[in-house]
C-alpha cells in the first residue's frame, strides 16, 4: 500500500493521458482489499453524481467492473477474490482509473477498452458506441427453442439460420453474438462509420470470425444489393431530439451519429421497416431496437403487427416482425403520422 497519499503517487498508466485524479488522499492501509477500493470508488461516484448507462446500472456494479478490469479479472470472477489484497502498483492503477472516470466523465468501457456482453469481452473506445443493446439478451432467450414468450421462439432451428444481417453493426458485438446463435450463419454487419468498422472489424479477429462475418460501409441496406435475409437485427440510431439536447456527458463521449434519430427518434427506423421486407427471405424476421419509440412507431405504422418484446430489464423497447407481414406492402409505406423522414 502506498505510504504517500495515493492521489500525489499516481502516475499516468501508458497510452492513457495525464492522471487527472482529484480523489481525497488515501493513506496507507486505509483501503486493501478489491472491495475496499470498490466501495471508495462508489462513495466517490455518487459524490461526483455520475450517469450509469453503459453496462452498468448503479455506482457498485461500476466500481466493481473498473477495479476488476484494472485486476484481469472476468466480472464472474469478482465474488471469489474480493476479500483478496491489492498491491501497492495495483492500488495506484485503480485509483488513477476511478480519478479518471470522475473528471473525464466517459464510460468507463472506453477507460478501460472492454465490455461484456452476455459475458463475452469486447474491445471498445470512441470510434464507437458502448454496447449495450436488449438484442443480445433476446438472440439467447427468443431463438432456437429456448425461447420463454408465449408462442416458442421466433425461430425455432438455429441451426436452419443460414444469413443474417447485422444493420448497424458498431462495434460488430451482435454480428458475433448471432454468429455463435446461428452456428450455420454467414452474417453480413453494415455501419455507416469507418471507425466503428475499425472497432468491429477488431472484434471479429478477436473471435477468428473473419470467414463468417463481412463488414460493409455504407448506408443501411445500401452495401448489400438485392441480397435476402433469414434474419435481420438492428440497434439502429433512436434517440429523438429532445433526447439528444438531453444526453448526460457519458453519453456526449460517444459517436453523436449512433443515437441521433431525428425529430421523434424514428427517422432510421422507417427506413428499415421500408426496406426490410425487400431483404428478406419468406419464412425470415426482423429484430429492432427502439428504445423508448414505441409510441411514435406505433402512431406512424398502426396496422403494422409488431410483437413487442420484453428484456429483463427493458419493456417493449424491441419488436419482432416476420417476413410476411413487412412484405404486405400496405402495411410499410410513408408513415401515416409524420412527415416524410428526413435521410441521413
Ligand atoms: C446505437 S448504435 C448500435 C451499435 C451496435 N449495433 C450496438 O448495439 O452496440 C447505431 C450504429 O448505427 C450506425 N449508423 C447510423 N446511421 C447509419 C446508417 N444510415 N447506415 C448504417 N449505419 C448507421 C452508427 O454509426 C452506429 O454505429
Amino acid at each position: 500500500m502506498a505510504k504517500r497519499p495515493a492521489s500525489r503517487r499516481a502516475k499516468p498508466a501508458a497510452g492513457r493521458g495525464r492522471s487527472v485524479s482529484k480523489l481525497p488522499k488515501v493513506a496507507t492501509g486505509e483501503l486493501l482489499t478489491l472491495l475496499d477500493f470498490v466501495r471508495y470508488a462508489a462513495s466517490r461516484f455518487v459524490e461526483a453524481k455520475l450517469v450509469f448507462a453503459h453496462g452498468t446500472t448503479d455506482p457498485v456494479a461500476e466500481a466493481a467492473f473498473l477495479v476488476g478490469e484494472i485486476l484481469h479479472l472476468h466480472p464472474d470472477q469478482f465474488e471469489t477474490f474480493m476479500t483478496a489484497r491489492v498491491t501497492a502498483a495495483e492500488a495506484r492503477q485503480i485509483l488513477d482509473v476511478i480519478g479518471r472516470r470522475i473528471t473525464t466523465r466517459k464510460p468507463a468501457a472506453y477507460l478501460v477498452n472492454r465490455i461484456y456482453m452476455r459475458g463475452l469481452p469486447f474491445y471498445v473506445d470512441e470510434r464507437t458506441i458502448v454496447p449495450r443493446s436488449f438484442i443480445g439478451e433476446l438472440l439467447d432467450s427468443h431463438f432456437g427453442g429456448q425461447g420463454d414468450q408465449e408462442g416458442g421462439a421466433l425461430i425455432d432451428d438455429p441451426e436452419s439460420v443460414e444469413t443474417v444481417l447485422d444493420l448497424c453493426t458498431g462495434s460488430g458485438c451482435l454480428a458475433v453474438l448471432a454468429a455463435r446463435a446461428f452456428p450455420n450463419a454467414q452474417i453480413d454487419a453494415v455501419d455507416i462509420s469507418k471507425g466503428a468498422l475499425e472497432v468491429a472489424g477488431r472484434n471479429i479477429a478477436d473471435y477468428g470470425l473473419q470467414d463468417r462475418v463481412a463488414l460493409h460501409r455504407g448506408d443501411l441496406f445500401g452495401p448489400l444489393g438485392g441480397k435476402r435475409y433469414d434474419l435481420i437485427i438492428s440497434n439502429p440510431p433512436y434517440v429523438d431530439a429532445d433526447g439528444m439536447a438531453a444526453l448526460p456527458r457519458e453519453c456526449r463521449a460517444e459517436p453523436r451519429l449512433a443515437f441521433d434519430g431525428g425529430a421523434d427518434g424514428i427517422d432510421i427506423v422507417v427506413r428499415i421497416l421500408q426496406e426490410a421486407g425487400r431483404h428478406l427471405t419468406p419464412q425470415g424476421g426482423l429484430l429492432c431496437e427502439v428504445g423508448r419509440c414505441r409510441p411514435a412507431i406505433e402512431a406512424a405504422y398502426p396496422r403494422l403487427p409488431l410483437l413487442w418484446l420484453d428484456t429483463e430489464e427493458s419493456d417493449g423497447e424491441v419488436f419482432w416482425i416476420g417476413a410476411a407481414d413487412l412484405q404486405g406492402s400496405q402495411f410499410v409505406g410513408q408513415p401515416e403520422a409524420r412527415s416524410a423522414p428526413k435521410t441521413v
